[in-house]
């Protein structure tokens, strides 16, 4: 009887070592943990036929049984540790980083030309002291004419055609609104030193004109500002912006809130001055309108114009942008086209 338990219990031994050679994974191992030591597996089964042995051979039997839990308990903890690592060299093999390969291409954004030039106009105006201030595209009628010497059925507000959203507000056809806010902003105190970039809106649509567009309003209010100063930060803009060598030509001209005012002209960029295409033989392209700011404008906004004196300028962003890099339809810079973009 007694060799018959130890058939029994050497044929499970033989059947396990022959079943945990042949599980390749840990899937099959795991059910033949289930098959031989689970609540239902072989073990188990073998234990349940105790009781049909003589006594005295149970406890041999158990013992031999309990000895073989063991040894196939240590056997499939080792064998899984194995499977693992095959496991886990497997899936670096099939991951491993190929460093040779070739990378996978991708597109870098860019700066838009229209950003490129305000941040240059910005730096240029930084470094002579000017501060950058910005003001809202939705503008009242007060400061966007009113303040700035129109009032209504003033003939000037035809100058520029208007998106109203009601009779008070609208939407600023110009950056010159902002000299007003900076200077209720800033009163009484000296010196006014400003400039403002930002977005303008008028009913345009054409090769050179869109219905936003972007400008830079400059500001400059101090005891005894003169007209010299105004040509003297000018120049100095102009020749950072465009290069040395540049010419400004000062052309009277008429704008409400400044007396008396300019409109100002560079030596051409494309021909310096012979006359060209570009700008229309003339030698000459316009840039910018400016002036001494009108004592009526110092006055509402809260400067006494029997004290202090200033000039402003207000410049299109989009003009500089096109003579710099030679654009010649202004509708290129909205129309979002990477071929056009990419060049900058
Ligand atoms: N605001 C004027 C326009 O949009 C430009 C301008 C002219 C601004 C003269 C000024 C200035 O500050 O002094 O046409």
């Amino acid at each position: 009887m007694q060799e018959n338990i130890h058939e029994k219990i050497e044929e499970l031994r033989s059947q396990f070592q022959q079943s945990i050679n042949g599980a390749l994974d840990l899937e099959a191992l795991e059910k033949l943990r289930i098959k031989f030591l689970g609540k239902k597996g072989e073990v188990t089964a073998l234990m349940r036929t105790v009781g049909r042995l003589p006594a005295e051979e149970r406890p041999l039997f158990g013992k031999l049984l309990n000895e073989f839990k063991n040894a196939a308990e240590e056997m499939l903890e080792s064998r899984k540790k194995q499977l693992k690592e095959k496991d886990a060299s497997l899936r670096w093999e099939k991951e491993r980083l190929d460093m040779t390969l070739p990378g996978k291409p991708f597109q870098l954004g860019r700066k838009h030309p229209l950003t490129l030039i305000s941040e240059e106009i910005e730096e240029i105006f930084s470094c002579m002291g000017f501060q950058i201030v910005e003001g809202p595209e939705v503008e009242l009628d007060y400061y966007n004419f009113e303040a700035l010497n129109m009032p209504k059925e003033h003939p000037a507000r035809d100058m520029q055609d208007s998106f109203y959203i009601n009779s008070e507000v609208l939407l600023r056809t110009h950056t010159s609104p902002m000299q007003i806010r900076a200077m209720e902003a800033m009163a009484p105190r000296l010196p006014v030193r400003i400039i403002c970039p930002g977005k303008v809106f008028r009913r345009d649509d054409d090769m050179t004109h869109s219905p936003m567009f972007h400008q830079v309003e400059g500001l400059v209010v101090d005891k005894g500002i003169t007209m010299a100063d105004l040509k003297g930060i000018l120049l100095l803009f102009t020749r950072e912006m465009f290069g040395e060598g540049r010419e400004l030509r000062f052309r009277p001209s008429f704008f409400p809130f400044t007396e008396p005012s300019a409109e100002v002209d560079i030596s051409c960029i494309i021909c310096g001055g012979s006359g060209c295409r570009t700008c229309g033989g003339t030698g000459w392209l316009e840039i910018l309108g400016s002036g001494m700011v009108h004592p009526r404008v110092l006055e509402v906004s809260g400067y006494n114009p029997e004290e202090v004196t200033g000039f402003a300028f207000g410049m299109g962003i989009e003009r500089i942008a096109m003579l710099k890099y030679g654009i010649e339809d202004i509708r290129l810079f909205y129309q979002n086209d990477l071929r056009m973009l990419q060049q900058y």
